[in-house]
């Protein structure tokens, strides 16, 4: 079996050359930089095929999946070998993209019993790069990934076309992270250890409205000096709002402030 010290970086996106790429290569960058060797693979080149339920469920005890599947058999050597993972999708509908999904899925199936991941060191980024809905909904089931295979995950980075270049380099620094942790792996002792390690991570708690907040806040923190500052003076009235109670009226001002906020893009 193949083991190496590597951070592997895997891109959950059918474009080679799309964000998700960029991204997912600039935490390379960064784990390089701190030293790390790396290896980027693009999922796309072995799309996994969708678990079949096995019965009797015999790939649980054999760990490797009973039907023939070349692409996941490379994909999951890959990540059983690695130093580190970090694991980029786009986001579709507000989701984790197919081929990430139907990776996760089999993984499962396959050795979330005997979790040979425990203690891997994991940062999981998504890119929705369109209206930036789904931004965290998106993340969410890449980091219930990590979770369930006890790996040790870092904080999460949830990127929109409004925050890109400098998600950029904030993928750069976790990828530095990455490297770091890469050399001491450290499983969780109890289950109730890594629940709380899982719940005290930002972002992934965030409901459907906080959720909407962080993104017309981004497409705020992205305007250029001296420009609007509507849309800012929108989401104050919004916390007011929230805070004495009325939250369809708040809600209803930050997608005020979202649409202001996204004009200075869409002019681009
Ligand atoms: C099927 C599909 C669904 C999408 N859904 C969303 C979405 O829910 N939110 C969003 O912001 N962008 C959405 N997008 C846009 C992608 O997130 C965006 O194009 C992203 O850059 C894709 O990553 P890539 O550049 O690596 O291909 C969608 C794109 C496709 C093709």
């Amino acid at each position: 079996m193949e083991t190496n010290n590597k951070v592997l970086g895997l891109v959950g996106s059918p474009n080679p050359k799309g964000r998700t790429n960029e991204l997912v290569t600039a935490a390379l960058e960064g784990a390089t930089r701190a030293g790390s060797a790396v290896e980027l693979i693009q999922m796309s080149e072995y799309v996994v095929a969708a678990c079949r339920d096995c019965l009797p469920w015999t790939c649980v005890t054999n760990l490797e999946c009973n039907y023939e599947d070349e692409a996941f058999k490379f994909l999951s050597q890959k990540i059983l070998n690695c130093a580190a993972v970090i694991l980029g999708t786009p986001v579709y509908w507000w989701d984790t993209s197919g081929m990430v999904k139907y990776f996760i899925l089999k993984m499962f199936r396959v050795f979330a019993r005997s979790a040979p991941l425990r203690g891997l060191p994991a940062f999981g980024l998504s890119i929705a790069g369109g209206t930036g809905n789904g931004l965290i909904s998106g993340l969410r089931p890449v980091y219930h990934f990590f979770q369930v295979m006890q790996m040790r995950a870092i904080e999460p980075l949830p990127v929109t076309r409004f925050n890109f270049p400098a998600a950029l380099e904030r993928a750069k620094e976790l990828g530095r992270l990455m490297a770091d942790m890469s050399l001491h792996r450290t499983p969780f002792t109890t289950l109730e250890e890594r629940l709380l390690w899982y719940d005290g991570l930002p972002y992934l708690g965030l409901n459907r409205a906080a959720e909407r907040c962080l993104l017309a806040d981004l497409t705020i923190l992205a305007q250029p000096a001296g420009g609007n500052a509507e849309p800012a003076r929108s989401l104050i009235r919004a916390d007011a709002l929230a805070a004495s109670g009325r939250l369809l009226e708040s809600l209803t001002e930050v997608t005020g402030a979202y649409e202001l906020g996204i004009k200075v893009f869409d002019k681009k």
